[in-house]
């Protein structure tokens, strides 16, 4: 498996303790995010994992700035990318199985280290259910794509 990780200024830390853990379980981490103290804007690495993973050059993505949300909101931005903003495992479990999230989002801010690795780990080993929740995914897809939807 392949996962492409970033991060802002205030992530740091964290994305490298979630890469030293992935790459521990012989994943290959792709980080595009900073390496440094200095303030460095998180849609920059929000769009750098959203185009791999939307390129298919990697299975999925990870994002962490101070919450979670700017780097997310910055990755939706992209089209073919769902990314969701976890705190917790459930959530994290729950956005693969029923939502297809490519990329998981979280808070450097928020959460602390041992709680993300739970939260990716829910993530990588879910599967997407498909079923009913595919007709539910590709109406997200189809607001992308064509700014509506069909059926209202
Ligand atoms: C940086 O101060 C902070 O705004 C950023 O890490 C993030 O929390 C934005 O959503």
């Amino acid at each position: 498996m392949k996962i492409a990780i970033g991060n802002d200024h205030v992530a740091v830390e964290m994305k490298n303790e979630i890469m030293a853990y992935l790459e521990s379980k012989g994943v290959e981490v792709v980080n595009v995010g900073t390496d440094t103290p200095e303030r460095f804007n998180y849609p920059v690495s929000g769009y750098r994992v959203a185009k791999l993973v939307a390129s298919g050059e990697v299975d999925g993505g990870v994002l962490i700035c101070g919450t979670g949300v700017g780097i997310s909101l910055a990755a939706n931005k992209v089209r073919g990318i769902r990314a969701c903003v976890c705190s917790e495992p459930y959530t994290a479990r729950l956005a693969k199985e029923h939502n297809n999230a490519n990329i998981i989002a979280f808070g450097a801010r928020v959460i602390g280290v041992e709680l993300a690795k739970m939260i990716v780990d829910e993530w990588m080993n879910a599967r997407f259910q498909g079923g009913r929740h595919s007709e539910r995914v590709a109406m997200i897809m189809e607001i992308e794509e064509t700014q509506g939807l069909k059926e209202i």
